[in-house]
């Protein structure tokens, strides 16, 4: 009696085990092989410094603290290896820290470290995701959504240049850039820190960007790059933030995975792990979180990928990992996160791994794996810098005003209507005209990006000023709601409508909502009912961090322009509204969308059969037919959308 359940489960296990090591299998062919390059010279001088740590001083290496969670004497006390500033997290909490002020925090964190650990610098990460975005003064481009509609990985790799430069100008040395996500559903509230919804783009571009932030690496110019956030974080079900994304094997490898492929032929060195889970959709089996992933992150990024850099954890991302807390972890360590974002609790976090190693739950040989990882990737680059402290060195303005040119999309258009005479009367109307806020969108000096003011970014031009610049200040009026004044007075209306700004998983779309852009904000609904059929054309900008429905919009417009979050530089915007004055040729619209453009309300899916347009859509304003049908309009404007 006792004897057959046992057999039964024996034979199960046995089963289970077979049918595992086949999956296994699976997720790790769907990869190609690759070998690994190493440098001798480097190997040596890394296993000189590995031996010279004591295992306490190992697991400071592998431990990264917030800057606002640690003082220098700390980082000296714990040889702590490297640290982070969150999104907002300035020096001395001051927002309006200058580049000198950053760059004398980085140099008493450096001279501390190298106290503990001399020959071992420290390293400073950073979120520099659309420029050197936590810092007062820096330049700020385009999302990556817009520079997926630019499509010019050339123009990708110089923003990863200057990025770099105003990173190095601050004393940093390390950017948690690109994000290579492959959006699926475009509820994601990261939508926007995407290239696109095709993998052969975010691969092209992916590059590019890591070979422009790693440029001069060794010299002091170059920061390190992040590949992120490992894997398919944009994949998940329902565009849900740090969800689950359901996959194959051959979708994780091609779809969500063609971007590592690209970072990785640019001899990126950091990737970061994925806070989503992991179903394969195959296999039927769950994995759970990526933190916790050793056949993904070991399996293939390390063994199959050959990846000698490091994996760096997200922030409290361990916390997630069944059975541990945000300061213990031993199974993400195992599963082989090499540097773990510890943002406050470092402290406990130190103690506990300590012991575990001590008990043997942490392997030393997985330790050192992790520590001659660091090691590798510090001994890479320079820790010092020739670029100067400047405010200079942390702006690329004329860069910033052409990708924000080559990336606005160009929806509906009235033939003739672009671009304006650069002697014309307009009348500028909506709030998000005058915000450089709304058009920096999130990551943008704080982390939501949306608790700023103007006096935030005083390098920046919005597009109002871009316009009195342009047109000349009396040819300019500002109505903000659209209530002051008669359109007939003028020769064309610019309307901005805008997303209020957000961060990650604060901007989903939730489940019980829908892309009706009036839904979520009718006061932009409002301001164009006022100004539109009233004698003169509108022309309408919206800012957005992901397409929206705007049939009901767009009908109330004469040219309709998707502009995304195009950051600092207005002057990009006036460049594609108004004719230059002194007879060189207007640039056109070339940007053409990396998302289909949703034609419902429901219709989220980066795979959209049927949308208003699809990738790849987008006028050049040149045309000379216009498209007169107006855009359906449902009985029912925000419907229920089916799970
Ligand atoms: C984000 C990462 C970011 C990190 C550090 C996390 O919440 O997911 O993209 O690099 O914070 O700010
Ligand atoms: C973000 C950080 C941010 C923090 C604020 C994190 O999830 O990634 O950059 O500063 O939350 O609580």
């Amino acid at each position: 009696m006792t004897r057959k359940p046992s057999l039964l489960l024996l034979a199960g296990a046995l089963l289970a085990t077979a049918a595992g090591a086949a999956d296994t299998d699976a997720v790790v062919q769907a990869w190609p092989a690759r070998r690994p390059l190493r440098d001798a010279a480097l190997e040596a001088r890394v296993e000189a410094a590995l031996k010279t740590l004591s295992l306490r001083q190992k697991i400071g290496q592998m431990t990264q603290p917030e800057i606002g969670a640690i003082t220098p004497d700390e980082v000296r006390e714990y040889a702590i290896g490297t640290v982070l500033n969150g999104g907002g997290g300035w020096p001395g909490q001051d927002r309006a820290a200058t580049p000198a002020q950053w760059r004398a925090l980085s140099e008493q964190f450096q001279a501390a470290a190298l106290q503990a650990t001399p020959g071992i610098p420290l390293l400073w990460g950073t979120d520099a995701v659309h420029g050197h975005n936590n810092v007062r003064g820096a330049t700020l481009f385009p999302h990556n959504i817009a520079l997926g509609a630019t499509r010019d990985a050339d123009l990708v790799r110089d923003i990863g240049r200057a990025t770099a430069r105003a990173v190095r100008a601050s004393g940093l040395h390390w950017a948690f850039a690109p994000t290579l996500a492959v959006v699926q559903d475009i509820r994601w509230g990261r939508t926007y820190e995407s290239f696109g919804a095709d993998p052969a783009l975010v691969k092209r571009l992916g590059q590019a960007s890591v070979e422009g932030l790693q440029e001069g690496m060794k010299d002091g110019r170059g920061v390190l790059a992040t590949a992120k956030h490992y894997i398919a974080d944009g994949g998940t079900r329902r565009g849900i933030d740090q969800g689950v994304s359901p996959a194959t094997p051959a979708e994780l490898a091609q779809v969500h995975g063609a971007g590592y492929l690209g970072a990785l032929d640019a001899g990126v060195l950091t990737v970061m792990a994925s806070f989503s889970s992991w179903t394969d959709s195959a296999g039927h089996v769950e994995h759970g979180k990526m933190h916790g992933n050793r056949l993904l992150m070991t399996g293939v990024l390390k063994d199959r990928l050959a990846f000698d850099g490091l994996i760096v954890s997200d922030w409290d991302g361990i916390g997630q990992v069944p059975g541990c807390t945000v300061d213990d972890c031993p199974a993400a360590i195992n599963a082989g996160i090499d540097v773990v974002m510890v943002p406050l609790h470092w402290k406990p976090f130190i103690a506990n791994t300590v012991k575990a190693v001590e008990q043997g739950r942490i392997p030393i040989a997985r330790v050192d794996d992790a520590v001659r990882r660091i090691l590798r990737v510090k001994l890479s680059l320079a820790a010092t810098t020739p670029v100067p402290a400047t405010v200079e060195a942390l702006q690329a303005p004329e860069l910033a005003r052409r990708a924000v040119r080559e990336s606005l999309v160009l929806l509906k258009h009235s033939p003739g209507l672009l671009p304006l005479k650069p002697t014309a009367r307009v009348l500028v109307v909506g709030p998000a005209a005058d915000s450089l806020a709304h058009q920096s969108g999130g990551w943008s000096v704080t982390w939501q990006g949306r608790d700023t003011s103007n006096v935030d970014y005083p390098q920046g031009t919005t597009l109002l000023a871009a316009l009195r610049q342009r047109l000349g200040a009396t040819r300019v009026s500002y109505d903000a709601d659209g209530s002051q004044s008669d359109p007939k007075d003028f020769d064309a209306v610019i309307a901005v409508l805008a997303e209020t700004p957000y961060a990650e998983g604060e901007g989903d779309v939730r489940i019980t909502e829908n892309l009706r852009h009036s839904r979520r904000h009718p006061q932009d609904e409002a301001v164009l009912q006022r100004v539109s059929g009233r004698g003169a054309p509108v022309v309408t900008l919206l800012y957005s961090g992901r397409p929206l429905y705007v049939n009901d919009l767009a009908n109330r417009s004469d040219a309709f322009i998707a502009a995304w979050q195009p950051g600092t530089e207005g002057a990009g915007l006036a460049d594609l509204l108004v004719a230059p004055a002194d007879g060189k040729p207007w640039p056109g619209f070339t940007g053409r969308l990396s998302f289909p453009w949703p034609a419902g309300p429901c219709q989220f899916s980066a795979r959209e059969a049927r949308p208003w347009w699809p990738v790849g859509g987008g006028l050049s304003g040149r045309e000379t037919r216009a498209d007169a049908r107006p855009l359906p309009e449902p009985a029912d404007p925000a419907p229920i959308c089916p799970l």
